[in-house]
């Protein structure tokens, strides 16, 4: 049964679709069935993995929110092992319209859609929009766990007390949420401002900060760009290690099955 966590951060550009996306490839390497479920109107997620944009016949998690398609028709598989993703389109922007009409469950759109998908892997992504809004807080109320990347720059991490408010108010008033951990992305050795951010997040006790770090790194830039999670791009590279490195750490807090595959080789 899969394990669901959130990308979440309101702050725009901290990397939540890299992390989503590297770190789902990541699971799937190690034998962790992964769904990604892109739940941005960008849809950079969907971009990142190639899938083919400006199709308005593609159906996309729209379809799957407003009823009008099951997800077997919606979800792709994806060149890479164990990885498929339930892509978004532009229309997504709509969505929360539809959900304000029904107001009994408009928190739990996405949820009642995921729960339905989980006993088919072993882990779902959802990658979320950046914004406190009724989409936002539906990605919350979806998961079991949410992982925060934060941008160890001053500005950018001004918002995680707020992020973490909210995800308390939806523990306590729609779902309970097991855990919360925070993985610092942007990283330069070296910098005072970035080690400062670090130090201020592991120092605050605001939540589970990951000893895995992100660092600022080139190849991860590039990898979107060729349609290929950093793993697949540069295997070799920093970034590739940093995020092998986190992917150990997300199995482990939060206990997700890696599956047959791996547990027979060891
Ligand atoms: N470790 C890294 N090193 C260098 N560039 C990175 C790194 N991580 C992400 N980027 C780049 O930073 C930009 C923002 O990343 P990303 O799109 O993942 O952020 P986001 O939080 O999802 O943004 P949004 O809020 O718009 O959804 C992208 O161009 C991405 O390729
Ligand atoms: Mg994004």
């Amino acid at each position: 049964v899969a394990v669901v966590i959130s990308l979440a951060n309101q702050k725009g550009g901290v990397a939540k679709t890299t992390t989503c996306a590297n770190l789902g490839a990541g699971l799937g390497l190690r034998g962790v069935r992964t769904l990604l479920v892109d739940f941005d109107p960008q849809a950079s997620l969907s971009h990142f993995l190639g899938i083919p944009q400006n199709d308005p016949a593609m159906p996309t998690i729209s379809d799957l929110l407003s009823g009008q398609r099951p997800a077997d028709e919606i979800i792709q598989t994806t060149p890479f092992q164990n990885l498929s993703i339930l892509p978004a389109g532009r229309e997504l922007e709509g969505a929360d319209n539809m959900m304000r009409k029904d107001p009994a469950n408009m928190f739990r759109f996405l949820q009642h859609r995921v729960d339905a998908l989980r006993d088919r892997y072993d882990a779902i992504l959802i990658d979320t929009l950046p914004s406190f809004s009724l989409l936002f807080a539906n990605s919350l109320a979806a998961c079991d766990y949410v992982i925060i990347p934060a941008k160890l720059d001053f500005l950018s991490m001004q918002g995680v007390g707020a992020l973490l408010e909210k995800v308390r108010e939806v523990h306590q008033r729609i779902r309970p949420i097991k855990g919360v951990g925070i993985v610092g992305t942007f990283f330069r050795k070296g910098v005072r401002e970035c080690e400062n951010c670090l130090q201020e997040l592991r120092g605050a006790g605001v939540g589970e900060v990951f000893d895995a770090v992100i660092n600022l790194n080139s190849r991860v830039a590039e990898s979107p760009g060729h349609t290929k999670p950093i793993q697949y791009y540069d295997r070799s590279s920093q970034g590739s290690q940093d995020y092998e490195k986190l992917t150990q750490e997300v199995i482990e807090a939060c206990q997700i099955n890696q599956g047959a595959a791996v547990a027979s080789a060891s």
